[in-house]
């Protein structure tokens, strides 16, 4: 059709022992933000891989046109030169580079003589970010912006290859809502400039307010397209596209029975690496047995830095304040002690922290529990397979075997990973730490119903999310964190976003 800018016409890419694709069809439309939906492991990230050249030609079947022609390219620079521009789920700049540097990071600003311009970049590179609407210094580090601003670095550093068709691949996953709404701005901002958008998310919401159509993918097939002006197209279509049924709640139900006090922290305080000041100031909070408390907390309130100093003070300097496991003051100087105090820290970012990403399934699983598996040094291999393929089975895990390589499955998937892992340590204080970033409905569904589980079975189970709605509709009790400070308790029963957000926001207006 003459108003498609591209078409991909029977799509299909095999992996060993996966078929990620199978004669899918995707057409998107000049100038329309088009999104694309599916569980994890669907194969919504090597569709683009594909689109993008990241798989090349030949290593796939099917054909794509892209503005009337057909397309094949060998690699990224092609689709690049043809104004395709992905940016990949987990985000790939230089942190000890500086903004410019990584916006013209391999097409460089050449002066006389070769040389490079730094003045001419410079200047380049403040003038794209005043496009994305990013306040920054051009020679600050990358390393020192947050998470959204380095999707934005990302976005500016598209807009400087003269994108047409911009691809984001969970865009919005790691970001507060103030980012995200940003973000989702900039983007209408970007299609009223004619730049076509190609965006996978998890964020059903966000897809029905920004998505002109949606393309829903299930075991690498399509679905269907729906348009989004639609009367219809709603987010429970969506779902049943991508999970085949309805799901009659997001959350499912527990009975909440809270028995005795499991872990308690005091006066908890800790110092930032290299910087002199408090991250974690004063912090004190208690879960008991089969209760799920929730900390809530704006991006930089510590929420992360107060979990990784409890657990074996694996984050921070000069830390002080006591600990408690069933009444007993414990030390848990190392991840070794807590593990052995019965904690367990499940982190948000499963490539730094949480998984080995060139060993399988199998390994990292036992990897935090290994002791559970062997006798004189020697690991059980059998045993290890069978507490692998429980996981798999429990957690429906989309890989072909345990001995596939973490690597290579879906970012859902490698979250799903992490869990069994830490679930496998036999933990009675669990501590997840944004457990459902970048999961699909279903899954998060799953997750849900293993915490459930476990506060069942007498765990005490502390979440950090930046999801209000998923605090509110899984814990017992919620505190908010501000600025390394518990600014406030709340019952589930008392508690609201827009309560919980004053309390999230409190300290730092004061301090304002
Ligand atoms: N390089 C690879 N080698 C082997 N298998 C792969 C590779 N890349 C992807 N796969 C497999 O292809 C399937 C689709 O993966 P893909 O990353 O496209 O999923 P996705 O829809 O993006 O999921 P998510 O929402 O979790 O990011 C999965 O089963 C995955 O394990
Ligand atoms: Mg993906």
């Amino acid at each position: 059709m003459a108003d498609d800018i591209l078409e991909m016409r029977g799509i299909t890419k095999t992996f060993p022992g996966v078929t990620a694709l199978e004669d899918v069809t995707l057409a998107v439309r000049r100038g329309e933000i088009h999104a694309i939906c599916g569980e994890n492991g669907a194969g919504k990230s090597t569709l683009m891989k594909v689109l993008s050249g990241v798989h090349p030609t030949g290593d796939y079947d099917g054909e794509i046109v892209f503005d009337g022609s057909p397309v094949r390219f060998s690699g990224i620079r092609d689709s690049e030169n043809v104004g395709i521009v992905i940016i990949h789920q987990e985000l790939a700049l230089v942190p000890y580079l500086s903004v410019a540097e990584n916006i013209f990071l391999g097409n460089e600003r050449k002066g006389r003589g070769g040389l490079i311009d730094w003045n001419r970049a410079n200047a380049d590179a403040a003038s794209l970010l005043a496009e994305v609407g990013l306040d920054e210094n051009p020679v600050t580090p990358v390393g020192q912006l947050g998470v959204g601003k380095q999707q934005l670095v990302e976005i500016a550093k598209a807009l400087s290859k003269d994108v047409r068709l911009l691809i984001l691949d969970e865009p919005t996953a790691a970001l507060n809502d103030t980012d995200s709404a940003h973000l989702l701005d900039l983007l209408r901002l970007l299609r009223d400039r004619g730049i076509t958008c190609i965006m996978i998310s998890h964020k059903l919401n966000e897809i029905v307010s920004i998505a002109d159509r949606t393309t829903v993918i299930r075991d690498g097939r399509t679905v269907e397209t729906m348009d989004m002006s639609e009367p219809d197209a709603t987010q429970q279509r969506i779902i049943r596209g991508m999970v085949g049924r309805d799901l009659e709640s997001f959350y499912p139900d527990r009975e909440s029975h809270p028995g005795a006090e499991v872990l308690r922290v005091e006066d908890w305080t800790a110092w930032h690496p290299t910087q002199e000041r408090k991250v974690v100031d004063g912090a004190g909070f208690t879960v008991r047995a089969g209760e799920v408390v929730g900390i809530a907390g704006l991006m930089g309130a510590g929420r992360t830095e107060l979990a990784m100093s409890i657990f074996g003070r694996s984050y921070g300097r000069n830390i002080s304040g006591r600990l408690f496991m069933h009444g007993k003051e414990v030390r848990a100087r190392t991840v070794a002690e807590a593990i052995d105090n019965g904690i367990a820290y499940a982190t948000e970012d499963r490539k730094r922290y949480g998984l080995n990403l060139i060993e399988d399934i199998r390994r990292n699983v036992s990897a935090a529990g290994l002791h559970k598996l062997s006798r004189r040094g020697w690991v059980n291999g059998n045993e290890e397979t069978r507490v692998a393929e429980e996981s798999r089975r429990n957690m429906n895990i989309k890989a072909p075997t345990v001995m596939s390589v973490v690597g290579k499955l879906s970012g859902g998937n490698q979250q799903k990973v992490v869990l069994s892992k830490w679930l496998f340590t036999d933990p009675d204080v669990l501590i997840l730490d944004e457990p459902t970033r970048g999961i699909d409905v279903g899954a998060k569904y799953e997750i849900y119903t293993i915490i459930n589980r476990l506060v069942a079975a007498g765990k005490a189970v502390l979440v950090i999310s930046s999801e209000l709605p998923e605090l509110l509709g899984i814990c017992d009790r919620i505190y908010t964190l501000s600025a390394g400070r518990i600014t406030g308790e709340v019952p589930v029963d008392e508690a609201t976003q827009e309560g919980l957000m004053a309390l999230m926001t409190r300290e730092r207006e004061s301090a304002a």
